[in-house]
């Protein structure tokens, strides 16, 4: 039996909605979380073979399953590697997008959560392999404990790249017992539209 898509869509199906029609073929885009590979499928299939995917994850087992998904897509590359290396894998302003989807692998230990240090870490090192234009795409977990401080780091953090002429935006259900998950999106300045230091 065929089932209804979700209607409002989660964050998890409505990022991927929203990028779909965004990341060309050829680009360079990042999984900073791979997990089990949905994400990093989808993006493998956006870029195609003449693009490259860059795909981490602390977990051994996470890459294990992810590489399982992606199997004979040779331009998708696995780091088992904490997202705060990314940059050894990318030069600056070279990638389209670099997508986080935080919080923990489900079924899995919930210890090995993202954390707000190092995820703060990791979306700053994010900026500087953005190209202009380029897209930092976030899904925040406020519904655990360390979910709830990450969540509030993390958009408060995005919210300030405003500040620097990027364009951010904030979408997640409303009216839920529990926090429910986020999707934070910031679009890089282009070249032309950047802060200088002489801008009132
Ligand atoms: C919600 S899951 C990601 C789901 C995944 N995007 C998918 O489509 O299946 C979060 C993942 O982040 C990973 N993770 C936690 N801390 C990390 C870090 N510092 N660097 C990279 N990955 C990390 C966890 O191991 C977990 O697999």
């Amino acid at each position: 039996m065929e089932t209804e898509p979700l209607f409002p869509p989660r964050p998890t199906a409505l990022v991927q909605d929203i990028l779909r029609s965004v990341i060309r073929p050829g680009a360079l885009v990042i999984d900073a979380t791979a997990g089990n590979g949905h994400d990093t499928i989808f993006l493998a299939d956006c870029v195609g073979p003449s693009g490259r995917v860059l795909a981490f994850d602390i977990q051994e087992a996470a890459l294990a399953s992810a590489r399982t998904r992606v199997s004979e897509m040779e331009w998708v590359e696995f780091h088992h590697q904490s997202h705060t290396e990314m940059h050894l894998h990318a030069t600056p302003e070279s990638a389209a997008l670099v997508m986080f989807n935080l919080g923990y692998l489900p079924g899995e230990n919930h210890n090995l959560t993202t954390q707000s240090a190092s995820t703060l870490a990791a979306l700053k090192i994010a900026t500087t392999l953005l190209m202009p234009g380029g897209i930092l795409s976030v899904i925040c977990y406020p519904g655990h404990p360390a979910g709830a401080t990450e969540a509030v780091d993390v958009e408060a953090w995005m919210s300030s790249l405003g500040e620097e002429g990027w364009r951010t935006t904030k979408y997640g259900a409303i009216g839920t017992r529990r926090p429910a998950p986020i999707l934070l999106l910031a679009a890089k300045a282009p070249a032309n539209r950047r802060p200088t230091a002489t801008t009132p």
